[in-house]
C-alpha cells in the first residue's frame, strides 16, 4: 500500500524479528551543525569521532574526482586491484584479503557468518560500541569481559570466558574508547590459550598510531594462524572515513566466510580507487601520523597536569577523567559543548565520568586544552575557544 505523504511509519506496525528490540542502536556523536545551532555558537571544533583532521591527500582527491565519470557502472565486486595491492603489502595471497564498507561492515559480517542462537561471542567492555550488536543480531550471547585495571583487555579473563559454545572472540587493539594497547607477544600468548577452531578478530582500526616497536606484528600472526582475522581501515590515518573502506587479512577460510555473506558490491568504486591511491603515498601518510602522535603526547601531558586519570593512549584519541572541580552538573562534556568543543561523553561509551577526546590539528587541540583549563579554573592560556554569538 502506498505511504501517504506526512504519515509516520512506526516499527510496531510491521512484522519484525523477535531479536530487533535487543539490538542496540549505534548512537552517533553530535554534528558540528547541531552544536552550533543548539548553543548559538559561531564556531566549534569536532574532536568526538576519532576522525583524521587532515583532508584526503591531493592525489587521492584527484582520483576520486576522476572516478565520478564512471559511476554509471557497478564497481568491481571483489575489489580485485585493491585486494591485490593489500595482499602484496601484507605478504599474503589475494584470497586472504577481504574488503568491507568500512571495517565496521566486516565486524558485522563476522557475526552474521559465525554466530547462531546458543553460541557466544566474547569481547571486552568497555570497547568498541558496535560489538554488542553482533550477538543481539544473531540471537547469540555476548560475553562482555571487563577491562583490566590499566583499561586494556584482560586477556586471561577473556581466554577463561571461551567455552565450547564460543564461535568468535573480538579484540580491539588499541582499544576504543580507552586507547590501551596490548603487545603482539600478549596477543600471541592469548591466541595460544584458545582452541584453534575458535575464530578471533583483532580489530586494528588505530594500528597506524601505535608507536611501539611491535606495532603491526599481529598481522604476521594472521599469516600463520587459520583462526585469526586482522581488520584495518582507511577511515582513520588515511582520512577516508566518508568513503567507507576497510579490510581484513586472514586465512582463506575466514575470507570465504565473509565473502559469502557480504553484498556483491559492498565497497564502492570511488572508495576502492581512493584506497588504492592512498597506499601509494606512504611518506605523506607517515608525516600525518607522526604529527598526530606528537600531538597526542602534548595533549596527554597537558591533561595529566590537572586531571584525575589519563589513560595512556596508542590511538588518535585520549580518554580522561576530568579534574574533580569540573565534574558535576552540567557534565564536563556539556560544558565543553557550550564552549564549542565537541568531545565524546564517556557515559555513552561505558566510561561514565570520563570524556574521550580525539586528536585534531595542533590548533584544535589547543582550543580543547584551553577550554578544559577554563573549566578547571585558570583563564585559558592559549587560543580562545568558540565564542557565543551576541
Ligand atoms: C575500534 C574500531 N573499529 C572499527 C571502527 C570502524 O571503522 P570504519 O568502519 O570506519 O572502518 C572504529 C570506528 O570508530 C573503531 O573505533
Amino acid at each position: 500500500m502506498p505511504v501517504r505523504p506526512g504519515r509516520t511509519l512506526s516499527l510496531v506496525a510491521i512484522r519484525s524479528s523477535a531479536r530487533l528490540g535487543a539490538i542496540p542502536r549505534y548512537e552517533p556523536g553530535l554534528t558540528t551543525a547541531e552544536v552550533l545551532a543548539r548553543f548559538g555558537l559561531d564556531r566549534a571544533v569536532k574532536l568526538a569521532s576519532n576522525e583524521s583532521p587532515f583532508p584526503p591527500l591531493p592525489e587521492v582527491a584527484e582520483v576520486v574526482a576522476a572516478g565520478v565519470a564512471g559511476l554509471n557502472r557497478y564497481p568491481d565486486g571483489p575489489g580485485r586491484a585493491l585486494r591485490r595491492a593489500l595482499a602484496e603489502r601484507h605478504g599474503v595471497g589475494p584470497d586472504e584479503v577481504v574488503l568491507g564498507n568500512g571495517s565496521c561492515e566486516l565486524i558485522l559480517l563476522a557475526g552474521q557468518a559465525l554466530l547462531d542462537p546458543g553460541t557466544t561471542v566474547v569481547h571486552a567492555a568497555p570497547s568498541f560500541a558496535l560489538y554488542p550488536h553482533l550477538a543481539a543480531a544473531a540471537g547469540a550471547e555476548a560475553v562482555a569481559v571487563p577491562l583490566a585495571a590499566d583499561d586494556g583487555h584482560d586477556l586471561d579473563a577473556m581466554a577463561a570466558a571461551v567455552d565450547e559454545r564460543t564461535r568468535l572472540v573480538l579484540v580491539c587493539n588499541p582499544n576504543n574508547p580507552t586507547g590501551a594497547y596490548r603487545g603482539a607477544d600478549e596477543i600471541e600468548r592469548f591466541l595460544d590459550a584458545l582452541p584453534e577452531d575458535v575464530a578471533v578478530l583483532v580489530d586494528e582500526a588505530y594500528f597506524e598510531f601505535v608507536d611501539r616497536p611491535d606495532a603491526g606484528r599481529t598481522m604476521s600472526l594472521a599469516r600463520e594462524r587459520s583462526n585469526l582475522l586482522v581488520t584495518r581501515t582507511f577511515s582513520k590515518a588515511h582520512g577516508l572515513c566518508g568513503l567507507r573502506v576497510g579490510y581484513g587479512v586472514g586465512a582463506a577460510g575466514w575470507i570465504d566466510a565473509l565473502d559469502r555473506v557480504r553484498q556483491p558490491f559492498n565497497t564502492n568504486a570511488l572508495a576502492q580507487s581512493a584506497a588504492l591511491e592512498s597506499l601509494r603515498h606512504p611518506a605523506a601518510l607517515e608525516r600525518r601520523v607522526r604529527e598526530t602522535v606528537a600531538e597526542r603526547a602534548r595533549v596527554q601531558r597537558a591533561l595529566a597536569e590537572t586531571s584525575r586519570a589519563v589513560t595512556p593512549s596508542q590511538g588518535n584519541f585520549v580518554l580522561v577523567a576530568p579534574e574533580d572541580a569540573a565534574v558535576g552538573s552540567p557534565s564536563v562534556h556539556e560544558q565543553l559543548l557550550r564552549l564549542g568543543v565537541i568531545v565524546r561523553d564517556g557515559a555513552s561509551l561505558g566510561c561514565p565520568g570520563r570524556i574521550r577526546v580525539s586528536i585534531g590539528t595542533p590548533e584544535e587541540n589547543t582550543v580543547f586544552l584551553s577550554a578544559r583549563a577554563q573549566l578547571a579554573g585558570p583563564a585559558p592560556r592559549e587560543s580562545q575557544p568558540g565564542r557565543t554569538r551576541p
